[in-house]
């Protein structure tokens, strides 16, 4: 009888089939001896709820404070509202010390070197962060070219994407945490001499079995971008011979916000950026124009040659278009917007590009389920705004915990991890968020909400960090007057939309149904940051909850769904997923008829299907059935109001020409987006998703 169900945590009933699956091949525990299982879903979010918890006793809460911030860790997790990244899940808690996802690794042009940033020195970092479930991002541009001299045996330099091959086997052999395999990103600037190689890298020939442990991109500055419009050349550099002491050729071409570690200088540096409008470089105590970088260059000899940026382009182009790699991380734009930008530059990101970070750095993520967060009221569906501000408190102090939780496999990536105590809280399921508000994911109204979502989220999570420095004191690098509000620089809805073109306004119902994120005034939160300091230097992220989302139940990420069936392909086995909310669907029209189900499976779509009426197919339009420049701009308004990246992968069809990719790469740039990604369909042989249960 159904008292016996009180007997059980009624919790567990929350955890779909496919989560459980999941949850029983990764993440719960099972005694090394016996192999069998010792803990339960719930028993596993208490674990992590006690572990993060705990570390409250190092800022002096009792034992009953300490146990109140459990229970609402363990709360917002068990209801699936909240769930940190992956290593937080499988680590709390045990003899593995990382709790993690993000981590950026310098690469020096050396063997190994004292300070343990060499090449080798790198790969044994690698190494030692996949075996416990992290993932590594890496900018090799630093590197000599192929064919470059060696001095100390006056060979020859095999260059960056050699080495890189290296990086990919050990990927190979170190399974993370024994559970899952590796994710890498690998960067190299644009101006760099192998850059060709490496846009090739992954393409061709080489698809399918080159570097398949990572993600490459091309990083990207607004000089080159601008030189591709214009079919200018641009040059490509031996960074070996640029090296003034300490210096590279990069140091030039960057935007001089990212230089400025020496205070003397910054205040007038600072001045100088205000009148020249923020295109300038810096050379020493001087700022210095990308011309006047040039003649440096020239004079050193360290132009290997010039090329057509246009060319160059159109090769990325087409490598993307053929084998999704390279994207594109537009290093200006980070630089730009990082808010810590007084202590470093950065090259490089993770694996999927949500952080973009310092060398060594490390960060946490952590998402919300947003579909958790819709409510009916009097009939209608809206959004628990109360409830979203207590997820975001308790999810922003979570992850801010996490940081002193770690136990670091490197005295490097601790030191600079707690230098900035970057975060990254999230979200997952706004597919089927908008879906239950009966908001197509190809609509401006959509695109209203995410802006909104995002500003709401950012708001919360930039004062959650306030009220923690009060507590517990601010982040050690914050400068509270060099400090940059990204808010300051977000664009408003509607020029976003002008960059693209699209005319439609947001309806009525949009604006009422978030209208509390416009009484939200961010010019009071930089009075309070300035009084009492910040915790975090970065708060937000929106990583692709490839895993999470499942474990939550939820579509992934701010991704449109899919497919509304399909075959999932994972290391564990072959899940076959029919989406459920889409079957709630088909139960109110009464379709849901198994021959009718059955013809939606073999395509995952309902697109040509005639029985389907059509304000269900536009609500239930799949991710390549959505419109690339809806895809593109739903990253622009989560970009806005983020202070580290976004990750989203741009679903073409298979049939789409290069054209398509070229555009969504122009577009990225324009609206202000820090990396892009496209996947155009089938275009890899291994893909962890195929639609349709016939395939
Ligand atoms: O859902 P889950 O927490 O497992 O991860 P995700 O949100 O899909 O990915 C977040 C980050 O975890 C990625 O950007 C990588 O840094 C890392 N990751 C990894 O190292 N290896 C994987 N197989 C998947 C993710």
């Amino acid at each position: 009888g159904k008292g016996k169900w009180k007997e059980f945590d009624s919790r567990d009933l929350l955890i779909s089939y496919n989560a459980l699956k999941v949850l029983e091949a990764r993440y719960l525990l099972k005694d090394p001896n016996t192999l069998r299982y010792i803990e339960t879903p719930q028993m596993m979010f208490r674990r992590v709820a006690r572990h993060i918890a705990n570390v409250e006793k190092l800022y002096g809460k009792d034992e009953k404070q300490v146990k109140e911030i459990e229970d609402k860790l363990y709360e917002m997790m068990s209801n699936l509202k909240f769930i940190p990244n992956t290593p937080a899940l499988m680590n709390s808690g045990t003899r593995l010390g990382i709790l993690s996802a993000c981590f950026v690794i310098p690469v020096r042009d050396a063997m190994s070197t004292p300070n343990g940033d060499g090449i080798y020195d790198a790969l044994r970092a690698m190494a030692l962060v996949h075996q416990q479930g992290g993932g590594t991002g890496f900018d090799f541009s630093e590197l000599r070219p192929k064919g470059d001299i060696v001095a100390s045996t006056a060979g020859v330099a095999s260059g960056p994407v050699s080495f890189m091959r290296i990086f990919d086997v050990s990927t190979d052999v170190v399974k993370q945490g024994g559970k899952r395999r590796g994710a890498n990103m690998g960067v190299m600037h644009a101006w760099h001499a192998d850059v060709q190689d490496f846009i090739r890298a992954k393409t061709g020939e080489l698809r399918d079995t080159h570097l398949q442990n990572f993600n490459i991109s091309v990083g990207v500055y607004d000089y080159f971008m601008n030189a591709v419009e214009r079919g200018e050349a641009v040059p490509l550099i031996n960074p070996r011979k640029t090296r003034i002491p300490g210096k590279d050729w990069d140091y030039y071409m960057t935007n001089a916000r990212g230089y400025m570690h020496d205070e003397s200088v910054q205040e007038y540096i600072l001045k100088e950026l205000e009148e020249k409008g923020g295109s300038v470089y810096l050379d020493e105590s001087r700022i210095i124009t990308v011309d006047e970088a040039l003649v440096i260059a020239e004079k050193e000899n360290a132009i290997v040659q010039w090329v057509n940026a246009r060319q160059l382009f159109d090769e990325i182009v087409k490598g993307a278009w053929d084998s999704g790699d390279p994207g594109l991380l537009f290093i200006d734009e980070i630089n730009r917007r990082h808010p810590v930008w007084y202590i470093g530059k950065i090259n490089a990101t993770n694996p999927c590009g949500e952080e973009p970070l310092l060398p060594w750095e490390s960060c946490n993520l952590g998402s919300i389920s947003l579909e958790k967060f819709v409510v009916e009221k009097d009939g209608k569906m809206s959004i628990d705004w109360d409830g979203l501000v207590e997820a975001i408190k308790y999810g922003v102090r979570f992850l801010d915990n996490v940081i002193d939780a770690n136990r670091y496999p490197l005295k490097q990536i601790e030191e600079a991890t707690k230098k900035t105590r970057k975060v990254g809280l999230g979200v997952m399921g706004l597919a089927r968020m908008l879906i239950k508000l009966g908001i197509p994911y190809d609509s401006v109204d959509a695109l209203y909400i995410s802006y909104q979502l995002a500003k709401f989220i950012y708001y919360h999570a930039l004062k959650t960090s306030i009220d923690l420095a009060k507590e517990k004191g601010s982040f050690p690098a914050y400068d509270p007057y060099y400090y940059h509000d990204i808010w300051e620089s977000a664009r408003d809805f509607g020029s976003l939309l002008e960059v693209s073109n699209i005319k439609d306004k947001p309806s009525d119902y949009v604006k009422k149904l978030t209208e509390v994120v416009d009484r939200l005034d961010f010019s009071l939160l930089k009075e309070e940051r300035i009084k009492f300091g910040l915790r975090n230097s970065t708060v937000v992220s929106v990583a692709p909850t490839g895993t999470i989302s499942i474990i939550a139940g939820t579509s992934s990420s701010i991704e449109p769904l899919f497919a509304l069936a399909f075959v999932r392909n994972v290391a564990v086995g072959k899940f076959i997923e029919i989406d459920p909310l889409f079957l709630e669907y088909l139960r109110k029209y009464e379709l849901d008829d198994p021959e009718v189900v059955q013809k939606i499976a073999e395509t995952g779509t309902v697109a040509e299907n005639p029985f389907i009426p059509r304000t269900m197919k536009k609500l239930f339009r799949t991710a390549h059935e959505v419109p690339p420049e809806y895809h593109v701009l739903h990253q622009a308004m989560w970009q806005q109001w983020n202070d580290s990246g976004t990750s989203k992968t741009i679903n073409l069809k298979s049939e789409e020409p290069p054209e398509t990719v070229e555009k969504v790469y122009m577009l990225a740039w324009k609206l202000g987006i820090k990396g892009v990604t496209v996947y155009r369909d089938r275009s890899k042989s291994q893909q962890v998703i195929y639609f349709g249960i016939k395939k």
